[in-house]
């Protein structure tokens, strides 16, 4: 009940100052109307999530993480919404809802998205005046840097690259660490500066959220399979569909199960033996809730 209650409490937290970012944008209409219903309703809001839980086990104030953990969720929405174009995946529905570029125009759908990751940098540099001026460039440094050709945008090309093809294993693993396990990473490697955190920790955290990131696409990609449209709220079978390079396509269903258990058991021992049982509860929590999540 307690991480439930976290959860909810937090992706509120989240939302309502995504909400009020947003609200001083109004013009053109189609962009602004488009950067709200791309990254409102639906998200689960795991990355600004994680940045809080990185500050609750450094024991710091949360309320600085804000504006970043909006910048992230900015740059992740935005991923989503090129994600689902025609170009790459294809794909109609995103959060039980008709993906952006089917809801306003394929143009518009690019634009949208190129606000999003735009408007991102924007908060992050104009909304963390409560930070130092190092810390902010840090910030900026690493976001732009996972974002994109050592991040989210190398693995996403990696990942249309090896449509229909039979990769290897390191292939893969750079498409997952790189697609999804950047944008994972970054909130922990954020949260480590907003929170001070000493070179100990910092190594620390940094190896748990690569762990989580990799369980986090193995489960994305055995969702794909088994999981349940009305509750996902993007469609299943669409790796399949275009011979996408996943681990149930790689290795198998039953082994990628192994492998997400194990990587979670991995994630949640590193952090236990640095920061004990009791401090690491939460986010010893958010492993297992990433891997037997159904949406
Ligand atoms: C979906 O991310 C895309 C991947 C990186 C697998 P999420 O599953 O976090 O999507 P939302 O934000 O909850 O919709
Ligand atoms: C996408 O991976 C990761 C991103 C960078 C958006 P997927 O293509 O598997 O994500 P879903 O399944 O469409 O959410
Ligand atoms: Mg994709
Ligand atoms: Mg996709
Ligand atoms: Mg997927």
């Amino acid at each position: 009940m307690f991480f439930k209650n976290y959860l909810d409490e937090h992706k509120k937290l989240i939302e309502s100052s995504i909400d009020s970012y947003l609200a001083e944008l109004t013009y053109p209409e189609v962009i602004a109307e488009g950067m709200k219903y791309a990254i409102l309703n639906g998200g689960k809001r795991l990355r600004p999530i994680l940045l809080f839980m990185t500050l609750d086990i450094l024991g710091k104030d949360k309320t600085k993480g804000i504006a970043s953990g909006v910048g992230i969720e900015m740059i992740h929405s935005y991923s989503l919404v090129h994600d689902d174009l025609p170009a790459l995946d294809n794909d109609d529905f995103r959060r039980g809802k008709l993906t952006t570029h089917k809801k306003f125009g394929e143009a518009e759908g690019i634009l949208i998205g190129d606000a999003l990751l735009t408007h991102a940098f924007y908060i992050l540099t104009a909304r963390n005046s409560h930070l130092a001026p190092e810390q902010i460039v840090e910030i900026v440094k690493l976001t732009s840097s996972y974002a994109g050709i050592n991040g989210m945008i190398g693995g996403q090309m990696m990942d249309i690259a090896s449509e229909g093809k039979r990769i290897d294993m390191e292939t893969l693993k750079y498409i997952h660490s790189n697609k999804t396990g950047k944008l994972i990473k970054l909130p922990v490697e954020i949260g480590c500066i907003i929170g001070e955190a000493t070179l100990e920790e910092k190594e620390t955290l940094i190896k748990f959220s690569e762990l989580i990131g990799l369980a986090f696409q193995i489960k994305d990609d055995i969702l794909d399979i088994e999981g349940d449209f009305l509750t996902l709220g993007k469609p299943v079978g669409s790796d399949q569909e275009l011979e996408k390079s996943t681990y149930p396509a790689l290795i198998g269903l039953n082994e990628s199960k192994e492998l997400l258990k194990n990587t979670i058991e991995e994630a949640k021992s590193i952090l236990v033996e640095k920061f004990g049982e009791e401090k690491s509860a939460i986010l010893l929590k958010l492993a297992d809730y990433i891997g037997n999540r159904n949406k």
